[in-house]
């Protein structure tokens, strides 16, 4: 039996005793009472009263592939050549870096070493958010791939929109946000070669009910879904996400962005506000003016338009 195991039954945020506990996992009070110790380290807070036993205040919203698979229509599933779900793991982007196949996805309760981009972490609680991530293998190398992320931003809002969350809007490159707060992001990593068939590994983490805790090493204005009203359960939303994002991934190759672009300008933030585009070594200040078919940020700085790529570069509000 393992910590797991107990949430399972603690889930529906009703009391249990350590007895009841006990017989569910087969093993003795004394066995419940050092598992139930640990939620701590989960950052679960167990209310325990006397007479009545253990509950979750307001339960828990477990992964479930099953569930999962259950809201996902054929044509996306079909897609899927593996799918895991881990209770704990160092990060579902590296672990697919090392291990994937094309079509795997992997999905976890939560991340030991989260990797956000620029080398940042990604704060990950145990069972509170979403970390998903998908491996693909594709031929054009990354030129073609510039795009993508976008893409993907695009995917990811319109999944929450379906699950009924407007004001949804994405930031270049790869941040989903509401109303300048972060909601999510996407961190694309890819092995093999640049210019030909390369193995891309594909992250999104989305808040959807942060605890205090977790927040307090967020370093930005932030949001969760819970705040602005989802009613839908991790594994809808995870549903929602993958039957749009595993049909793009299969066209992608082929369609490329253009076709994303327009629903993209749609949705970016920053459109036609004064903002700042920054590398290590320089800073440029413009009006974000959209995004070019190759995915790359335009810019216009005085008369003349810039485009800029993804990688390493930033993009700020000037205020
Ligand atoms: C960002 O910095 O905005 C990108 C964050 C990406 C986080 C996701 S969570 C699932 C996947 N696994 C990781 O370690 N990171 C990505």
């Amino acid at each position: 039996m393992n910590v797991v195991d107990i949430l399972g039954v603690l889930a529906d945020g009703e009391f249990h005793s350590g007895e009841e506990l006990g017989q569910a996992m087969g093993v003795s009070r004394t066995a419940v009472w050092k598992h139930l110790r640990k939620l701590d380290e989960l950052g679960l807070e167990l209310e325990s009263v006397k007479g009545k036993g253990y509950r979750l205040h307001g339960g828990l919203d477990l992964l479930s592939q099953e569930a999962i698979l259950k809201y996902l229509p054929d044509a996306s599933a079909d897609l899927i050549s593996r799918f895991e779900i881990f209770d704990s793991i160092e990060s579902t982007n590296s672990y697919l870096l090392e291990r994937g196949a094309h079509g795997h996805v992997c999905m976890a309760e939560r991340q030991m070493s989260g990797r956000g981009r620029r080398g940042r972490a990604w704060v990950s609680p145990f069972a509170k958010n979403v970390y998903l991530s998908v491996c693909w293998m594709f031929q054009g190398g990354a030129q073609s791939l510039e795009g993508l992320s976008l893409a993907v931003g695009v995917a990811v809002a319109e999944a929450i929109e379906s699950l009924g969350i407007d004001g949804v809007q994405l930031k270049w490159p790869n941040d989903v946000l509401h109303n300048g707060r972060k909601l999510g992001g996407i961190l694309l990593e890819m092995s093999g070669d640049v210019s030909g068939e390369c193995k891309l590994v594909l992250g999104i983490g989305l808040n959807v009910k942060m605890p205090d805790a977790g927040s307090r090493d967020i370093d930005q204005a932030w949001v969760d879904l819970s705040q602005l009203g989802l009613k839908a359960d991790r594994n809808h939303l995870a549903a929602a996400i993958l039957q749009r994002l595993m049909p793009m991934l299969a066209s992608y190759d082929k369609d490329g962005f253009a076709q994303y672009r327009e629903r993209w300008q749609s949705l970016d933030a920053f459109y036609g506000k004064e903002v700042y585009v920054s590398s290590a070594q320089q800073r440029t200040e413009g009006v974000a003016n959209g995004v070019a078919e190759s995915g790359a940020l335009r810019l216009l700085v005085g008369d003349v338009e810039r485009e800029f790529s993804g990688g390493e570069v930033s993009l700020r509000l000037l205020s």
